[in-house]
């Protein structure tokens, strides 16, 4: 909190209020500024501000405390407003209050009465501000260019790219679908200071005669339908960033060939007999695993040699469930900004769900269902069955039962049991959550209170 002195603006149309509303407030501690007309107060707001209450009165000639309040709002003022009110009026106070007025005091006024509101004003404000600003400091410590996290995982991913941007070194990204490997890329290209384009080809997606020609461009007449001269996307990454998306599904002819022209920094557009010189930083991407398409003989060991000199592994979801409560958070904001649509929150069950659901589509997917999640919301809190069928319905998860289930002392209570069933569950979640009790009592739908006292029931330590 701060301490400097919090400073009132009485806007008032009378003088002498002004003046004896001052006197009171600095015997109490405060700052005054003073407008006779709610004009003058919002010039003042927008040239001097910001104040740190607004002590305002209703009936004053020209804009009314009413008009004031509500343009202060669509201003974007964030400063509370208290009213004041002759006595008998409560009713403009109430709609002042529906315009955002913080509070209303009636008039005549007593002093405590004006001391006790307006630092409940201030208390409000100072909670606010410390809140946004531990949300700023929370979310700058986890996010890294666009990329959020702070699973150790991940971490280490964005630890790669700080090293690895400012060299012109290949980079090949692995990872699963959906996991971030194109923002991982784009990220490298952000932090590299390279002046020319991010361009980004999926190799998978073009036919197997048209990649080339794309990639290296063509000549007039190199084939039927090469009506002109086309520059292919190596010309366009000039001094740039080309990714190479899905390079494992690279038909091997032209693993050869991009090979040559890696080696070469030269490429020859199809049907051209000149070849140009470039400048583009290499990154390639792919969700296969390379190595087994090189035993399988489906990619060229020599290209993966010269494209994997720094590799990166972009982990899945699942084996960081730590980051989900940070993505959605990211996520429902990016949507506000998007879409428009307000969330109130997450409720734990949904979350619960959310954080257990193993995501075969990671990040992509968790993406995909919150946006739908919140629209479903309609302005409220994402409760469990805004989510899909799919991570509400009971799953088997990834704990192995063992074939033989311990029993208790060798007993078949269900009752003596059920506690065996819930240390094996406990155990389980704190070694998913790699000892983060908040995070275990997520998935365990239990309350932090309760999985405290069950881990020392149980004995167990983490
Ligand atoms: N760590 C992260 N923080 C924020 N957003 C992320 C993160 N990882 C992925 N995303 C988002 O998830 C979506 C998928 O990411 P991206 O397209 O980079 O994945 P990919 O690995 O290239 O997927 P694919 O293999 O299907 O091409 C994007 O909208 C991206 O912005
Ligand atoms: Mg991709």
């Amino acid at each position: 909190m701060s301490d400097k002195t919090p400073v009132v603006l009485i806007v008032d149309d009378e003088k002498s209020m002004r003046h004896s509303v001052g006197v009171l407030l600095k015997k109490h501690a405060y700052d005054t500024a003073e407008a006779a007309d709610a004009e003058k107060a919002l010039e003042m707001l927008r040239e001097d501000g910001p104040f740190d209450v607004i002590l305002c009165d209703m009936r004053m000639p020209g804009m009314d405390g009413q008009e004031f309040v509500r343009r202060a709002n669509q201003m974007g003022v964030e400063t509370p407003i208290v009213v004041m009110s002759a006595y008998g009026s409560i009713d403009t106070a109430v709609q002042a209050m529906q315009n955002g007025a913080f509070d209303f005091i009636s008039k005549p006024f007593k002093v405590e009465e004006v001391i006790i509101k307006l630092g409940r004003a201030l208390a409000h404000r100072t909670l606010k501000d410390e809140l946004e600003e531990l949300r700023r400091e929370r979310r700058a410590a986890f996010q890294f260019a666009d990329l959020v996290g702070k699973d150790e995982k991940i971490r280490a991913v964005f630890d790669a790219v700080e090293k690895i941007a400012g060299y012109k070194t290949s980079v090949l990204i692995e990872g699963e679908s959906g996991t971030g490997k194109e923002l991982v890329a784009k990220s490298i290209h952000g932090l590299s200071g390279r002046k020319g384009p991010f361009v980004a080809i999926n190799c998978g997606a073009i036919p197997e005669n048209l990649l080339e020609s794309e990639l290296f461009g063509h000549k007039k007449g190199a084939f039927t339908d090469a009506t002109a001269d086309k520059e292919g996307l190596f010309a366009r990454a000039d001094k740039g960033t080309l990714l190479l998306d899905e390079i494992g599904e690279m038909p091997l002819a032209l693993q050869v060939k991009l090979l040559r022209v890696l080696q070469d920094e030269e490429v020859r557009p199809v049907g051209g007999t000149q070849s140009y010189k470039f400048d583009v930083r290499i990154i390639a991407a792919t969700n296969q695993n390379l190595e087994e398409a090189i035993k399988e003989k489906a990619f060229r060991e020599d290209l993966f040699y010269r494209l994997s000199v720094f590799p990166i592994h972009v982990p899945p979801l699942r084996d960081r469930p730590g980051d989900i409560p940070l993505l959605v958070e990211y996520f429902l904001e990016r949507h506000q900004a998007r879409l428009g649509v307000k969330v109130k929150g997450v409720r734990q069950k949904a979350l619960a769900l959310l954080m257990e659901y193993p995501w075969p589509g990671n990040v992509r997917e968790l993406e995909n269902v919150l946006e739908r999640a919140s629209v479903l919301a309609g302005g409220g809190y994402i409760e469990a069955e805004h989510l899909p069928e799919k991570l509400r319905s009971p799953r088997v998860v990834d704990i192995k039962v063992p074939s033989e289930m311990p029993l208790a002392a060798g007993n078949l209570s269900v009752k003596q049991n059920s506690r065996v069933l819930e240390e094996i569950v406990i155990r389980k979640a704190l070694e998913k959550t790699r000892g983060n009790r908040t995070n275990a009592s997520k998935l365990l739908e239990i309350s932090h209170r309760t999985l405290l006292y069950k881990i020392q029931e149980y004995g167990i330590d983490d």
